[in-house]
């Protein structure tokens, strides 16, 4: 049998009627695009702006994120039809697995536990420095830092100072190193078990620190606004011959490319927003609002965000002593008597890191019940709780799978992993949406992606190329966890599938 067999359509919209029987339908339009920004602005907005801007972008980074956006518009695009066309749990992996058959949907669904699985351990990272900030520095190192981090006394520009890094240099002498990220374990516990309590309620939940998060960043830009020195936006991209910055990526147009790279991190999570598909009250209306929503308001948000921080702080600060906790750096150093909104910004920040990671919880968990239910991955993952409804084992095997990343290894790999899981699936949804326009026209769609295929195209093309920027080690991980996929796929997943076995679990 073919190793592309298809899902019939047919079968996958009769899954997501059979609404009694499987998860609730509970979420309207406005919940939807409250998941998405829930899942959107998180670390990539905090902590990865001022990362672009100090590593390669300068104050271009603004440019940074419209690149992002765009490419993540083109993708959101086709992410919505195939959400309006087939509404039911399961994001890229249940469209690929109509459009594209079952191993390429087995790739995209492998691929997503990099997105979700990989990017709550990131942003639970992120958590665990912002508490650490908050408090002082009162969680000792070793139980806020995973062993492949070290607190270092080195010298910069004369001074002794102790720095967090993961590469020791010729000098520095080593005060401390990781054991265990105790506060990123303790908040995906408490996260899962908001997750098991049930979907209702942890919508309600993560609308109150949408709102929150909202407010601060409207807050930030409305107040940083006459802190703006415009001397910093000149040069407004890195100059050629920067020490630092001699790669032809690390200055100039190309640099503010590889910033979109970098702060494409930052949109990562509207597409979740499909994941949460069969529990839409009326998903062809409301998905289509969802994805578009949430990306629309998250861009206009970010560019303004961006345009304060770089003009509030110059973006070589970025590269050094506002490095960490860059928007407390500048609100503290520049913003005279706001120092409520330093502390205000930093509860924030932990609001809203919690509300993406509760986003990407959910959707790895969801991406899960339909490939369990699909006989690909065992059935445990799709139990459901006799009360809750929700799939209970599954949150649970999967904080044991994402805290062993989020207590024991460094932010930045977790993150670029995220990246590239990510990106690849934006790929093959796009390709996906032009196949499947070639095929099956006659499907009824209710929101058509336009201009196909010049839309899917470009959306290859620009999540491409954001791919080929990123590092190569981090490349070169990916295809091992990729071929890992397969190694699984061709001993268990294919011949248990239901789909191979005529069966129909679903
Ligand atoms: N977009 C999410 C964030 O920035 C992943 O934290």
């Amino acid at each position: 049998m073919s190793l592309f067999i298809k899902k019939p359509l047919a079968q996958l919209i009769a899954q997501a009627g059979d609404a009694d029987k499987g998860l609730k339908r509970t979420l309207g339009a406005g919940n939807l695009v409250a998941l998405g920004i829930g899942a959107i602005i998180g670390a990539g907005l905090f902590v990865r702006t001022a990362a672009a801007a100090g590593e390669v972008a300068g104050p271009a980074v603004v440019v940074s994120f419209i690149i992002a956006a765009v490419g993540c518009a083109f993708a959101g695009l086709c992410y919505a039809e195939f959400a309006s066309m087939i509404p039911i749990a399961g994001s890229a992996y249940t469209y690929a697995y109509a459009t594209m058959g079952e191993l390429v949907a087995w790739i995209i669904g492998w691929a997503l536990v990099l997105e979700y699985a990989l990017g709550a351990a990131t942003v639970s990272i992120a958590w665990s420095e912002y508490l650490n900030n908050l408090l002082g520095g009162a969680i000792p190192f070793s139980f806020s830092h995973s062993p492949f981090e070290y607190l270092v006394s080195r010298s910069i520009n004369g001074v002794m100072t102790n720095v967090s890094t993961e590469e020791i240099l010729a000098g520095d002498t080593i005060v401390s190193q990781g054991i265990i990220n105790a506060p990123a374990l303790l908040i995906l516990l408490i996260l899962t078990l908001v997750l098991i309590k049930g979907t209702s309620e942890s919508a309600g939940l993560n609308a109150v620190i949408v709102f929150v998060k909202v407010t601060i960043v409207l807050i930030f830009i409305a107040l940083g606004w006459s802190f703006i020195n415009p001397d910093n936006y000149t040069p407004f991209t890195i100059p050629e011959g920067t020490p630092g910055h001699e790669e032809a990526r690390e200055h100039g147009w190309l640099g503010v490319l590889g910033g979109a790279g970098i702060v494409f991190f930052a949109f990562i999570g509207f597409d979740a927003v499909s994941t949460a598909a069969q529990e839409a009250k009326n998903p062809k209306r409301d998905m289509p609002i969802g994805i578009l929503g949430s990306l629309v308001v998250c861009t206009i948000l970010y560019v303004l965000f961006s345009y304060v921080l770089t003009g509030i702080a110059n973006w070589q600060e970025f590269k050094t002593v506002g490095k960490e906790a860059s928007v407390a750096y500048a609100i503290k150093t520049y913003m005279q008597g706001y120092g409520w909104l330093e502390k205000g910004i930093s509860i924030a920040i932990l609001a809203g890191f919690s509300s993406v990671i509760l986003a990407m919880l959910f959707g790895q968990s969801r991406v899960f019940y339909s490939m369990s239910k699909d006989g690909l991955i065992p059935k445990v993952f799709a139990e459901l709780h006799p009360k809750f409804r929700t799939p209970y084992k599954s949150n649970m095997i999967l904080f044991v799978f994402v805290g062993l990343f989020a207590g024991f290894v460094p932010g930045s790999m977790a993150g670029d992993l995220t990246s590239i899981g990510t990106l690849f699936a934006f790929v093959l949804v796009c390709v996906g949406v032009w196949i499947m326009r070639v095929k099956n026209p006659e499907i009824p769609r209710a929101f058509k992606t336009p201009l196909v295929p010049l839309v899917p195209i470009l959306g290859i093309l620009v999540c491409s190329a954001m791919i080929a920027y990123l590092d190569p080690t981090t490349i070169q991980v990916a295809v091992i966890w990729m071929i890992l996929g397969l190694v699984i796929y061709f001993t268990y997943s294919k011949n248990r599938s239901n789909l191979r076995n005529g069966r129909n679990d679903s």
